[in-house]
């Protein structure tokens, strides 16, 4: 299925290392690091080109108004929460999401999880300081441990092959409970089982009631057909880490054409888009849809230079920008982005990432405020509606558990609430609830605007 590449291909895919790469792991052995890196190119790839072929079809499709797409996960995964009950959970919470969108506001939606990769992290300062003792910063469980001692946080190569297998055993759990009968559309109320007494999940009850009706309406009238019981679930990370990214490109036998294969696909982070560095280079020679977000400081230049850069061709599909602006900066601030990629030409599909413009810190918690989500949510389709062009799709964190991270929301969780469940390992994420009332809320803008 993946061959060797050839000369040029092989010199393309090296690019990268004469680039200026931040945010990388500095090893203590380099002999260690090799060694992993070259085992870790032996194991089998985790998606299949083709399959990273339908995602881009499906962003293009995104990009036309078509469909919308759903990406959401923790900040970072942790091997300790790879679990089933966690796992299910955070799909769960997708699926909910993606039902509510496609029944209330008639929308098909694309799952992408940011799920079975997730395990690294870019760090505004390499160290952190507790009492005066200093140790590198946690960097994600791909690279080193949480806990603040010299063993754990001392970056460990081995940590790449871990992410590994728990990637895999992530998306053969995903892939099972998509394509096994959990996501079958009559299960809808078994979804919200054990969150129901909540009043606010009324309306989730309700709207799951509905579909009951439907299906059997279906049923009966011989229409219910194989795909209301499956649905194709991508996954996604934030490609960060070079040598393991690097390993997980392969070249597939049938095109002859590289694909980052583990993931379907890959975003590039805000601190780490330069169009000059090591990680634009890189996942500029793979087929993979590719993801690069863009904050406030974003100028005319970078982002011309990354279409360029990542998108000559101008495929459809292929470059998807998700803006995280910060709600009080997006309708200042979009229209001159969108300005630039329309006066360009070259198409790019737009999703929001309301999440990391809006972190605030309360005490000794890093949060967000729900409200301040929803804001920026609420811009960007704005925005897109002004300008005529096409808001395709959110990037969520979110957990399936009943964490207390984000502020608000109909539990009204206040500022003394966040040390009830505070469990994440880097950023607040969205709550179950959170998530759900946060599907509601597209799904009404979703109506007025498909
Ligand atoms: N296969 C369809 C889809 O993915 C319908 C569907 C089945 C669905 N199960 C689902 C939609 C769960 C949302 C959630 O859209
Ligand atoms: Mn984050």
């Amino acid at each position: 299925m993946f061959e060797e590449a050839d000369e040029k291909t092989r010199q393309a895919l090296a690019a990268w290392r004469d680039r200026p790469a931040k945010h990388q792991p500095v090893y203590p052995d380099a002999d260690v690091e090799r060694a992993t890196v070259n085992y870790l190119r032996t194991m089998p790839p985790l998606i299949f080109a083709g399959e990273a072929d339908s995602l881009t079809k499906e962003m293009a499709r995104a990009g036309r108004g078509e469909t919308f797409v759903l990406q959401g996960g923790d900040c970072a995964e942790s091997f300790a929460d790879a679990t089933a009950d966690r796992i299910r959970a955070k799909i769960r919470t997708i699926l909910q999401m993606a039902v509510v969108l496609t029944y209330s506001a008639s929308v098909p939606v694309v799952k992408l999880g940011r799920m079975a990769g997730q395990y690294a992290k870019p760090r505004s300062n390499p160290l952190e300081d507790r009492d005066g003792t200093e140790l590198p910063s946690y960097m994600g469980d791909a690279v080193n441990g949480h806990e603040f001692t010299v063993q754990s946080r001392t970056p460990d190569p081995r940590r790449l092959v871990e992410a590994y297998q728990h990637s895999a055993a992530t998306l053969n759990l995903i892939r099972a409970f998509t394509q096994g009968g959990f996501a079958d559309l009559t299960k809808v109320h078994e979804w919200n089982k054990g969150f129901s007494a909540n009043p606010a999940y009324h309306r989730y009850t309700a709207m799951a009631g509905e579909i009951d009706r439907a299906m059997e309406f279906m049923r009966a009238a011989g229409a219910y057909t194989e795909s209301l019981k499956t649905v194709d679930f991508y996954s996604s990370h934030e490609a960060l880490i070079l040598d393991y990214e690097d390993a997980m490109t392969r070249i597939d036998s049938r095109t002859g054409l590289p694909y980052n294969t583990g993931a379907h696909f890959l975003w590039i982070g805000e601190r780490t888009r330069n169009a000059d560095g090591a990680h634009v280079e890189m996942l500029s020679h793979v087929q993979n849809p590719i993801g690069v977000k863009l904050g406030p400081s974003a100028s005319r230049e970078d982002i011309l230079r990354l279409i360029d850069k990542l998108n000559p061709e101008g495929r459809e599909g292929r470059l998807t920008f998700i803006t995280r602006l910060g709600a009080n900066k997006v309708v200042d601030v979009l229209p001159s982005i969108i300005e630039t990629v329309r006066e360009d030409g070259r198409p790019v599909t737009w999703m929001s990432d309301p999440m990391h413009g809006n972190t605030i810190s309360v005490g000794a918690f890093k949060t967000r405020r729900l409200d301040d989500v929803l804001d920026e949510v609420r811009g960007f389709f704005a925005v897109h509606r002004q300008m005529g062009t096409i808001p395709g799709g959110l990037h969520i964190e979110l957990t399936g558990d009943d964490v207390t991270e984000v502020l608000g929301g109909s539990e009204a969780i206040g500022e003394d609430k966040l040390g009830e469940r505070y469990e994440t390992l880097v950023d607040p994420r969205l709550n179950h609830q959170q998530s759900l009332e946060l599907a509601f809320l597209i799904s009404e803008i979703l109506r007025e605007s498909f």
